[in-house]
C-alpha cells in the first residue's frame, strides 16, 4: 500500500485550539496508508513580497512540507467574520510558488457558526489553484466544548467524522494519483 503524505495547518496560535486539536487528533487516529505532517505557522515572519526569494527558514520548512505533500488540510478559525491572520499570512507566503497549484485540499470546520471566514478561504484557495475536497472536508462542533485531543478522540461522532473525512480524502489523492499514471 503506497503511503500518502499529507501536510495539516492550523490557522490558530492559542495553545488550547479547537483547531490544532482537530489535526492532532488526525495524527493520533491516522489510518495506516496516511501520514499527517503537522507545520505551525506562527513563526513566519509578516509576509513582504520584497522578501520573496530570502532564505527564512520557517518559510522554507513550509515549503518543504508543502513539495512533500500529495494533499493539505486546512483547519483555521473565524475572527470578525474574516479568516485569520496567521492563515491568511502563511497563504500568502505561498501564492508565487510552484507547489500550491493543484494541490488537494481538505477543510477542517470545527465552528459550524462560522461561515464568512470558511467562504473567504474557499476563494482565496481556489485564487491560488488549489482544489478543495468538498467531500472529504468536515464541519464539527468542537467550539465551547472544552475538549481537547484526548476527548475529541473519546468523541466518538466527532472523531468518526474526522477520520471519515480523512479516508475519503485519501481515497481521492489516490484516484487523482491513479489518474495522472493513465493519462
Ligand atoms: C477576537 C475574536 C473574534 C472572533 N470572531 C468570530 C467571528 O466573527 N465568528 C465566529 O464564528 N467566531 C469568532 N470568534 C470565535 C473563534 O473563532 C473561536 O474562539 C475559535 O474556537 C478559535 O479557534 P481556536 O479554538 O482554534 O483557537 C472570535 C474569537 C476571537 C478571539
Amino acid at each position: 500500500m503506497e503511503v500518502i503524505r499529507t501536510l495539516a495547518l492550523s490557522g490558530s496560535l492559542r495553545e488550547a485550539s479547537y483547531n490544532t486539536a482537530a489535526i492532532e487528533v488526525m495524527q493520533v487516529l491516522f489510518p495506516d496508508n496516511i501520514e499527517i505532517d503537522i507545520c505551525s505557522i506562527g513563526d513566519l515572519p509578516l509576509f513582504n513580497p520584497d522578501r520573496e526569494g530570502e532564505r527564512i527558514p520557517s518559510l522554507d520548512k513550509l515549503v518543504q512540507a508543502l513539495r512533500n505533500s500529495d494533499g493539505l488540510i486546512i483547519a483555521s478559525p473565524e475572527y470578525a467574520h474574516g479568516v485569520s491572520g496567521p492563515m491568511k499570512n502563511a497563504l500568502d507566503w505561498l501564492i508565487s510558488g510552484v507547489d500550491f497549484p493543484d494541490k488537494l485540499i481538505m477543510f477542517i470546520n470545527t465552528s459550524p457558526r462560522a461561515s464568512h471566514a470558511q467562504e473567504s478561504l474557499r476563494e482565496i484557495l481556489k485564487t491560488m489553484s488549489g482544489i478543495v475536497v468538498e467531500e472529504a472536508s468536515v464541519s464539527i462542533p468542537l467550539l465551547s466544548t472544552d475538549l481537547n485531543v484526548s476527548g475529541i478522540v473519546k468523541n466518538i461522532k466527532i472523531s468518526n467524522a474526522l477520520m471519515t473525512g480523512l479516508k475519503k480524502f485519501g481515497a481521492e489523492i489516490e484516484r487523482q494519483k491513479l489518474n495522472k499514471h493513465v493519462n
